[in-house]
């Protein structure tokens, strides 16, 4: 059956778990099965060698030697912005910025903002942001006086639309809205939110840390003003991630931080600022995590991100039905359009000692709120455990989950 599965869909997991050493080892005395992509997923031979090759051969820093090295490290830090550009389908390699991950970039944009808010204004967000897109505005509306307003979501974890549409108004400056959740797995119509918010000429920002792994992203398409992601989910170094902006909303925008390499020239009478993006790239960047992300991106494209996702849809679907037998697990997040994401409960067993105990099986989900207080609010449950799937997950491997979540049942009667 498994097998069968995997044919299906003509993809080579075995080949491509191959690239990925640290899946290949036992914890517990038992082969390690990891289900915590969405925290972060691992990183391929091609993004370790990439930092390797960078620390061995060309370490400088970049922008400012006239010497090999460094020009060799700008050039590669240069090019990682132009594989994102094109990752991204952006007009302009100009309008990417990097940044330290997503919570950093949503940061950046909302410090932008400050000047533009007052008190009377609104930014809308929904119930089911991320910690990291609803703190940085709350901190902006703080700031400014603004009132944040928070679009309803239903029992299956999807968005109201018709609600979210309601909350759009004249008062509305900004919205920040997620392309896919990370508690619930949910996906968002952001074509359509987009639409809906710019018919009352609101900017928008999309947080596409979750959905950057699994879904193409063409942000020309969507006509979002501002999208952003993080690299570590994305099979990348820690540290770093991106923010793309379009170019006239960038250009009108403050620096985030003071300091080198965002300059062109400084006095102590006045400072002139650096032209986009580099006056957003404050200070010695995360060079090789930059080059890594670039390195993460080719091996992403290579395998294509079309049957990646057709991959990992096909382990959620076996997952979600594998789920239904065990009759003591709710599912947190059944929306229609979902990622690979299943969040769960299990009827007397708490989160934490799900986790626990899966780990003692080899088992590595998440268990907690996820960054997500208010989603577990809405469903009335403390934390939950959560198994999220990557590229390089099988068939088998739901199986075991399946497996371990009947054994820890059995453990508690
Ligand atoms: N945001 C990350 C998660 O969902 C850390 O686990």
């Amino acid at each position: 059956m498994n097998q069968k599965v995997e044919k299906v869909v003509g993809y080579d997991v075995e080949r491509i778990r191959q690239d990925f050493p640290v899946l290949d080892q036992q914890v517990h005395g038992k082969q390690l099965v990891y289900l915590d992509n969405a925290a972060t997923s691992q990183k391929p031979t091609a993004v370790i060698d990439s930092l390797v090759e960078y620390y061995q051969n060309d370490n400088a820093n970049i922008h400012r030697g006239v010497h090999t090295l460094s020009e060799r490290a700008t050039l590669s830090y240069e090019n990682a912005r132009k594989t994102v550009q094109q990752f991204l389908n952006a007009s302009s390699e100009k309008e990417i910025v990097f940044a330290r991950g997503a919570t950093e970039a949503i940061n950046l944009v909302a410090n932008a903002f400050t000047e533009k808010l007052s008190a009377g204004d609104e930014v809308l967000i929904t119930a089911m942001e991320h910690h990291s897109n609803i703190v940085p505005w709350q901190m902006l509306c703080e700031k400014t006086g603004a009132e944040l307003k928070v679009a309803p979501i239903n029992e299956q974890g999807e968005l109201i639309l018709e609600e979210f549409e309601k909350l759009i108004s004249k008062n509305t400056k900004f919205a920040a809205i997620s392309h896919m959740s990370n508690a619930l797995g949910t996906i968002n119509p952001i074509k359509q939110m987009i639409e809906l918010l710019h018919q009352h000429n609101v900017p928008v920002l999309v947080d596409g840390a979750q959905a950057i792994p699994h879904i193409s992203v063409d942000v020309q398409a969507l006509d979002c003003e501002f999208y952003v992601f993080s690299g570590h989910k994305l099979y990348a170094p820690t540290g770093i991630g991106a923010l793309y902006g379009k170019m006239e909303q960038l250009e009108q925008m403050a620096p985030y931080q003071g300091g080198g390499d965002m300059i062109s020239a400084v006095t102590f009478d006045k400072t002139v600022y650096n032209k986009v993006p580099y006056k957003f790239e404050a200070g010695t960047p995360n060079i090789a995590g930059t080059i890594g992300l670039g390195a993460a991106i080719d091996y992403v494209n290579n395998i294509g991100i079309d049957a990646i996702a057709a991959h990992e849809d096909s382990l959620l679907s076996y997952a979600t039905e594998q789920a239904k037998r065990i009759n003591k697990l709710r599912v947190i997040g059944t929306a229609k359009n979902k990622g690979a994401i299943l969040s769960f409960v299990l009827e007397g067993i708490h989160p934490h000692d799900i986790g626990t105990m899966m780990d003692h099986q080899g088992i590595a989900v998440r268990a907690g709120h996820h960054c997500a207080m208010p989603v577990m609010d809405f469903f009335g449950v403390p934390a939950t455990a959560r198994a999220s799937f990557a590229m390089y997950n099988t068939h088998q491997e739901v199986d075991a989950l399946m497996a371990g979540i009947e054994n820890l049942i059995e453990m508690f009667g």
